[in-house]
């Protein structure tokens, strides 16, 4: 049987990968081998359940293990602060993922809270703004090659799917809404974790951001339907990865922008997990567009996939 990867059209050639791809990928692969060969099977295991008290020790003692090499490799300058945010994310995420299963006992679950609240303190860049992670500072030169044309026309409508803390948001609202009446509606459903949507509040706040944002709280499977069909100018979807929620954004995004307007996929080559537990927007984004075919222009693909939708345009 042909693999997930046999089975992908050309789009995701690795040829037409960036230099800003390369960066992310490293990134994204800062943890060790040992620990993220630990961490898909955790993974999987706490997703099936599969999961008790006895498995609780030797997953304490390897986080601790590998937040230790992390601190130690950023320290020596082998990784970046960005790295070392995203790798301390992955490890919080897991422990999280620990805490909310029924088999592990309530003493086990207050000692590994106070491990995180210890050892993962939620601020972690010492960008302005009160930022957790960045996903996005390693697309702004390539989207104001892009997109940067937008930037002064009056009456842009823009969506945000995933605004996280609000750095793409502020980003897109400073340089490309710059126009008068233009928007962005931020589709978020802040369940990240308990400061989130503080944080993504101070954040668009202290950018000045706030006028030209409209925060639409909820998954967009819930909230899309109520906005009005090939009315949006630019889309950025950079919500949940799981394979059937991305086709679903792609399909209702895309009944909202109107012709010559843009969509924005991210994550398109997430290697983290791949095609692993049904999240990698990767297949999901091929399959949308092997069935537009004809009705787009591609603008680029790599880390990132962008489309003019065809037809007139206003
Ligand atoms: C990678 S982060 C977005 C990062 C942000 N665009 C940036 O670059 O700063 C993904 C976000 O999507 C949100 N999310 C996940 N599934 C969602 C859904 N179905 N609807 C709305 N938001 C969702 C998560 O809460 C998370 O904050």
């Amino acid at each position: 049987m042909a693999t997930a990867d046999e089975r992908r059209p050309p789009l995701r050639d690795s040829a037409k990968s960036s230099s800003r791809a390369g960066q992310i990928r490293q990134r994204v692969a800062v943890l060790s081998d040992s620990f993220r060969a630990l961490y898909l099977e955790w993974f999987a295991r706490l997703g099936a359940q599969d999961f008790d008290e006895g498995d609780v020790a030797a997953i304490l003692d390897a986080a601790v293990a590998e937040l230790a090499g992390l601190q130690a490799r950023y320290r020596g300058g082998g990784i970046t602060e960005a790295g070392l945010a995203y790798g301390r994310e992955q490890i919080r995420d897991l422990l999280e993922r620990v805490i909310r299963q029924h088999a592990v006992a309530a003493t086990t679950k207050r000692q590994i809270r106070h491990l995180i609240t210890d050892s993962f303190q939620r601020r972690l860049l010492s960008s302005p703004g009160r930022y957790t992670q960045d996903w996005f500072s390693y697309h702004e030169a390539h989207w104001s090659r892009h997109f940067g044309h937008l930037a002064g026309r009056s009456g842009l409508q823009a969506i945000e799917i995933g605004s996280f803390e609000g750095r793409s948001a502020c980003w897109i609202v400073q340089h490309l809404l710059t126009g008068e009446n233009s928007r962005l509606i931020c589709v978020e459903s802040f369940e990240q974790y308990e400061d989130q949507e503080w944080n993504f509040d101070h954040n668009i706040r202290v950018a000045g951001c706030t006028d030209k944002i409209v925060k639409l709280r909820g998954r967009s499977q819930q909230v899309l339907p109520f906005l009005a069909g090939e009315s949006f100018d630019f889309v950025y979807v950079d919500g949940s990865h799981l394979v059937l929620d991305v086709l679903q954004d792609a399909a209702m995004c895309w009944r909202l922008i109107r012709p010559g307007g843009t969509l924005v996929f991210d994550d398109y080559e997430h290697p983290l997990f791949p095609d692993s537990f049904g999240m990698s927007p990767g297949p999901a984004i091929d399959a949308f567009l092997s069935m537009l075919s004809g009705s787009y222009e591609l603008m680029f693909a790599d880390w990132q996939v962008a489309l003019r939708k065809g037809g007139r345009a206003d």
